[in-house]
């Protein structure tokens, strides 16, 4: 084997490699979602601080991991939180959903996301389950939630 194949094949490997990394790490779309617990909603008005991109009609979802987790504060791996965010249209005197703006997800791993809290932080767009719309690991999301140190991180409480 010449010296270039060798590099060749050890640049592949590499590359490959570090693919499967980052996919590895990518954080996963959320599927049944809307079958797991309901924790809140709330409605972000025109002119909040968090209006863009958070101004809408939001409801918070855990799976069960997530839901023992808000009970006791502390969250084990492959706890899972869903931030749904719908458009809204004030009608007849009410305030009705419309369409989805983008879905956030926060899932719990440890080992992977140790620089983000020891959570995986990713939005996707509207009501797609691969546009996705963080490009900084998800840095900028923590930097919001990272005063949460009691509460691990996460703002939502539970209610009976
Ligand atoms: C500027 C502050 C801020 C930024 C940036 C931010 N969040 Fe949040 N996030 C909040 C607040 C406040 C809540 C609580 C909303 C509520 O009480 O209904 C929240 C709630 C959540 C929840 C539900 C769990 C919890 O902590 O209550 C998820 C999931 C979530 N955010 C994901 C994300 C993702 C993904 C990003 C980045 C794309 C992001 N957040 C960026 C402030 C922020």
């Amino acid at each position: 084997m010449n010296l270039l194949y060798k590099m060749l094949v050890i640049c592949i490997t590499f590359f490959s490699v570090s693919l499967s990394y980052a996919e590895n790490y990518k954080v996963p779309y959320p599927d049944g979602y809307r079958n797991w617990t309901h924790i809140k909603s709330m409605i972000i008005e025109p002119g909040h601080s968090l209006e863009n991109p958070f101004q809408g009609i939001h409801h918070i979802y855990a799976n069960k991991k997530a839901l023992k987790g808000l009970n006791e504060g502390k969250y084990s791996d492959g706890a899972v939180l869903v931030f749904d965010l719908l458009n809204y249209v004030k009608k007849d005197k009410t305030i009705q959903e419309s369409e989805r703006k983008l879905v956030g997800v926060m899932v719990k791993n440890t080992k992977k996301y140790k620089n983000t809290g020891g959570w995986g932080f990713e939005g996707f767009a509207a009501n797609s389950k691969t546009k996705r719309l963080t490009n900084d690991g998800g840095s900028s999301c923590f930097a919001c939630h990272a005063p949460l140190t009691k509460e691990d991180y996460v703002y939502s409480q539970y209610r009976e």
